[in-house]
């Protein structure tokens, strides 16, 4: 059963140029993205779940998701530096890590998500993640919902009420993408271990 993060980014585009020079200057913020790659390349060997990555690009010029298996492909990066250039090569050619791109609206890749994973929000005003059996329950893949640089738009979090989800807090602190992802796996490898 798979384990999916579902990051929306309204800045990332997929076909502007980009340079490890202009990303590490902040362009489009990939590097958020970046950072969650090398996080979720770092648990691919540690959590007995397919773990995907999915990036929905909500730019108005782009309205699509690029779905990321993390492979053994990813299992070479180190650093951040390493996860940037990855990243670059991930968007520019999807079909090397069998990651595609699929032009959807969000509200219609949310309904498609809810016909086999359990949806969870990420939001400090959701529910403690402690207290979640569902989390448990091997034969569902569970799909996290979290903001990149910034928190879901308001339209985003509509789409949300339209389908059922449950909203997931890791207490009042603000974490950065990348950390709550790590919060979040080793949640679920100590719950894979007990
Ligand atoms: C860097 S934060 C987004 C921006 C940030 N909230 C701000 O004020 O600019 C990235 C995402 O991680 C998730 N997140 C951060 N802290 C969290 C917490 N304490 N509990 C649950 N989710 C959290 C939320 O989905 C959030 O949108």
């Amino acid at each position: 059963m798979k384990l999916i993060f579902l990051i929306p980014s309204s800045t990332i585009r997929s076909t502007t140029k980009k340079t490890i020079k202009s990303v590490v200057g902040g362009q489009e913020r990939l590097d958020v993205l970046s950072r969650c790659l090398l996080n979720l390349s770092r648990w691919n060997n540690r959590i007995n779940r397919e773990i995907q990555l999915l990036i929905y690009m909500s730019h108005e010029q782009e309205q699509k998701v690029l779905s990321i298996p993390i492979s053994d492909k990813f299992s070479t990066l180190h650093n951040e530096i390493d996860s940037t250039y990855m990243m670059l090569d991930v968007l520019s050619s999807p079909e090397e890590y069998n990651a595609e791109y699929r032009v959807i609206r969000f509200n219609k890749l949310l309904d498609n998500l809810t016909k086999d994973s359990s949806i969870f929000y990420l939001t400090s005003e959701g529910l403690s993640i402690d207290k979640q059996k569902v989390l448990t329950q091997n034969n569902l893949s569970l799909c996290f919902i979290l903001g990149s640089q910034h928190d879901l738009s308001d339209e985003q979090e509509k789409a949300l009420f339209d389908i059922e989800y449950i909203p997931i807090s890791l207490g009042e602190k603000d974490y950065l993408a990348s950390h709550v992802i790590t919060i979040v796996c080793n949640h679920l490898s100590h719950l894979d271990n007990n």
